[in-house]
């Protein structure tokens, strides 16, 4: 992943020990989210980030199921606190994404996760934030979360996370 330290913001980590660690973490960022949060998820497939869209979303209070919109690319859900939009960009090419107008979304009145955000890096919104989630055994997975601009620093800060060291990226 080339998601790695830049120099510029810190990562913060925050170990799941569990799905349900996954779950709780994911339903503690949806208590923050406002019109127009991005959260910029990567990882390896089946490393959770549609398992965390669907804890974010009923958190948020969406009704009924969350699936991984792999296939759909873009869906939106109403009825919860915001509107939900859940992208999963892996099958675009940076220049599609581009055309779809991703930026309605992100300037909109609800919250955006895009899956497989890396891959769409330079038409991200200025202020995000990104995670990575990564294996590290059958059941759990480190949280790497990444501030850009905007709250998600003290997001990250009031949510308890350890910044990483440096070392370590
Ligand atoms: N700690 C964990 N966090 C998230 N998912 C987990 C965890 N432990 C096991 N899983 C399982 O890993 C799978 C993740 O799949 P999914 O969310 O579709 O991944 P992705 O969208 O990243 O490809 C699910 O089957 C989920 O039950
Ligand atoms: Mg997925």
């Amino acid at each position: 992943m080339a998601e790695r330290n830049d120099g510029r913001t810190p990562w913060y980590v925050r170990e799941a020990e569990s799905e349900e660690d996954t779950a709780a973490f994911a339903a503690a960022l949806a208590e923050k989210a406002e019109p127009g949060s991005v959260l910029a998820l990567d990882g390896d497939l089946g490393a959770g980030k549609t398992r965390f869209a669907q804890a974010f979303a009923a958190a948020l209070g969406v009704p009924g199921t969350v699936n991984s919109p792999t296939f759909t690319i873009i869906k939106e859900y109403e009825g919860g606190r915001l509107p939900f939009y859940h992208m999963d960009v892996y099958r675009l090419s940076l220049e599609e994404a581009d055309e779809l107008g991703l930026d309605e979304y992100f300037m909109g009145e609800g919250v955006t996760l895009v899956e497989w955000a890396s891959l769409i890096e330079p038409i991200l919104p200025p202020e995000r934030l990104h995670i990575v989630l990564e294996h590290t055994g059958p059941t759990s997975r480190r949280l790497r979360c990444r501030p850009v601009g905007g709250r998600y620093g003290e997001w990250c800060l009031q949510l308890g996370l350890t910044p990483e060291e440096d070392a370590e990226s």
